[in-house]
């Protein structure tokens, strides 16, 4: 069952398979080229995440991240017990300048196009080819995960397909991809090579990728922050907090737009894959999970908050976090996230957490028990990889020394770049303290009235 691919690999140029192990060494080398699409594609599909608005579609791409690093993770597991998979993690220069294109259009819905239109459904084929070559109980381990890959990029296409819309730009985008693609003989290089149209434009050759200053939150009016000491500016009022006054369930409400608000996170991590191309693979999987944490956390306040008759459309956006953080080196910006601001969450939250069990509501002492035991782990990932990621920029000072640093240049770019977003809505229809209070309160009494 191995065969057919021979011919084909042989006539894409590739030496043939020689040994007592062709056979294994054969699949091996497209379990590896496999390996090295899904982790290029975490690096840089999380490029789109800022740069597409809809909260939805930015939790969905969290998650086929989170899935493609698990591809990735098990691929290799199975590739090192093969001979011919490789030992380093490295990505091919041809692979690598394939995704490189993909997240040139500065427009993200287009980038998207090229993503799911042409780099997706192409890994899919080559998952359907894996199958079809292999020997189905000789090579039984891969055949198992391979399988379920397949069932993952069906479901991948089908829940991304009411996200794209059809444009100019992102044909462009697909049409330069597909040419790219060809010109390699597809993801697993085994289709004939075919020339590069001539007149073909890349945009990758025009320079260097650069995140842009702000993150994308259409339709969502936006802010500098959702926190304050001010009732009437912003929902969630930090005195209030911790205020034993405050009744439970205005905590609750609070609580809930803080989560949605690690949207913040979610936009800001995902800055932090591309910068780091020669990160090992291991810390762009806990990376991925963080983001895909991140953005699960996010859906508990976007979810619970219109149930809570919270209306959707008047909670602004703060975009503070993004502005300021995408301008500190990534290693910085990772250094404030996991020791500083997760580290430092705790005491608060606990004193929040304990407000709310006074309210005997399961599902919201059930989804701050999970945030909190993920933020312990972000705080895990923190103190085992900002040391790596430090050296990647070639940074020896000691961890505190650094950490301690990057807050002072925290305080330095959020002088320059923060407290720029003035609020989109005027403070009679945004959702603040005063009218989180009224909302919390008064939905209660209309609970609280007799039937009838
Ligand atoms: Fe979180
Ligand atoms: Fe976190």
């Amino acid at each position: 069952m191995v065969a057919p691919s021979a011919p084909a690999a042989r006539a894409a140029g590739a030496p043939p398979a020689l040994g007592r192990l062709a056979a294994v060494q054969e699949m091996a080398a497209l379990l590896r080229r496999l390996f090295e699409v899904e982790r290029e594609f975490v690096r840089t599909a999380t490029t789109l995440i800022y740069r597409v608005g809809a909260p939805e579609l930015k939790y969905l791409l969290c998650q086929h991240v989170w899935e493609s690093a698990g591809h990735a993770r098990w691929l290799r597991e199975r590739g090192r017990e093969l001979q011919g998979f490789g030992a380093g993690e490295a990505v091919r220069p041809e692979v690598r300048g394939v995704f490189e294109e993909a997240i040139r259009p500065a427009d993200g819905a287009a980038a998207l196009a090229g993503f799911y239109g042409v780099l997706k459904p192409a890994l899919l084929a080559a998952y359907r080819h894996y199958l079809a070559v292999t020997e189905p109980l000789a090579d039984w381990p891969s055949r198992k995960l391979v399988e379920e890959f397949v069932a993952d990029e069906e479901r991948h296409a089908r829940e991304i397909a009411p996200f794209l819309a059809e444009s100019a730009d992102g044909a462009a985008a697909a049409d330069r991809l597909s040419a790219l693609l060809a010109a390699e003989g597809g993801w697993l290089g085994l289709a004939p090579r075919l020339p590069l149209p001539p007149g073909l434009v890349l945009l990758s050759a025009a320079g260097p990728y650069a995140h842009p200053p702000t993150c994308n939150r259409a339709p969502y009016p936006t802010c500098s922050s959702v926190f304050s000491h001010d009732p009437a500016e912003t929902p969630i009022v930090r005195p209030w907090l911790v205020d034993p006054a405050t009744d439970a369930r205005v905590i609750r409400i609070m609580v809930y737009v803080w989560l949605m608000m690690e949207m913040d996170a979610v936009d800001y991590l995902a800055t932090v894959f591309y910068d780091t191309p020669g990160a090992p693979f291991d810390l762009h999987h806990d990376l991925a999970r963080h983001l895909w944490d991140e953005s699960r956390h996010s859906q508990f306040g976007y979810r619970q908050l219109p149930r809570l008759g919270v209306d959707l459309g008047t909670v602004e956006h703060s975009l503070d976090l993004y502005h300021i953080l995408v301008q500190m080196p990534p290693h910085e910006r990772y250094a404030m996230m996991t020791m500083e601001f997760e580290a430092g969450s705790f005491p608060v939250k606990a004193h929040v957490m304990d407000r709310i069990r006074e309210l005997n509501d399961f599902e919201a002492d059930t989804l701050l028990a999970f945030d909190r035991n993920d933020e312990q782990n972000h705080v895990r990932f923190g103190h085992r990889w900002l040391p790596v990621m430090m050296a990647l920029f070639g940074d020896t000072r000691p961890v505190d020394d650094f950490v301690r640093a990057a807050q002072e240049n925290f305080k330095a770019a959020a002088a320059l770049h923060g407290g720029r977003v003035p609020h989109a809505l005027p403070p009679a229809t945004r959702l603040t303290g005063e009218k989180i209070l009224r909302l919390a309160t008064g939905a209660a009494a209309v609970a609280a009235r007799p039937p009838g």
